[in-house]
């Protein structure tokens, strides 16, 4: 009966083996999920000081148009004409992970970015870096545009 026994144990390893590549799987996508870019929490808390009124918005739409849009599309969706060339994609703004987030946290991505995206701090003026937030606010289901 040697044989039968072998193969039960050549089984064993295998099914132990696919187990391990499982639980790998599951390992990897818990420390990395998706939305992982976090801002400092210093960062985060900074206040808006530009206030979200009809005037701000719509300057913030203009830098959105020329600043934004190619990547994160007209509705923020990430579907922009450069979206499809880029790797990680750009995100849907409109969703809850980003509109979650306090305006000093996406006031910190803005001005850092992240490759592909790149860092608006030179590029935007801190004032438009505001208004552009104040306009991705508008993007989120039933905000006012
Ligand atoms: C060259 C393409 C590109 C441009 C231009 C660009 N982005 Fe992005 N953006 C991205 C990509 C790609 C990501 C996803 C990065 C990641 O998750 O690693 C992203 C992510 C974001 C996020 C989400 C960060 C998070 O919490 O995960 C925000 C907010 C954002 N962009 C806002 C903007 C704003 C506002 C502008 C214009 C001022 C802009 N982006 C311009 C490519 C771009």
């Amino acid at each position: 009966m040697t044989t039968n026994r072998s193969r039960v144990l050549m089984w064993q390893a295998v099914i132990a083996a696919g187990l391990l590549f499982i639980a790998a799987g599951l390992t990897y996508s818990a420390d990395a999920p998706p939305d992982a870019w976090k801002a400092p929490a210093r960062a985060a808390k900074k206040q808006n000081p530009v206030p979200a009124n009809a005037d701000t918005t719509a300057a913030g739409k203009k830098i959105f148009a020329s600043s934004c849009l190619a990547c994160h599309g007209a509705t923020g969706k990430g579907d922009g004409p450069a979206a499809n060339a880029l790797t990680p994609k750009p995100r849907d703004l409109s969703v809850p992970a980003i509109q979650n987030q306090t305006d000093g946290s996406m006031f910190w991505k803005i001005t850092t970015g992240k490759a592909p995206m790149p860092a608006f701090e030179k590029l935007i003026a801190e004032n438009d870096r505001w208004n552009v937030i104040n306009y991705v606010r508008t993007l989120a289901p039933g905000g006012k545009k």
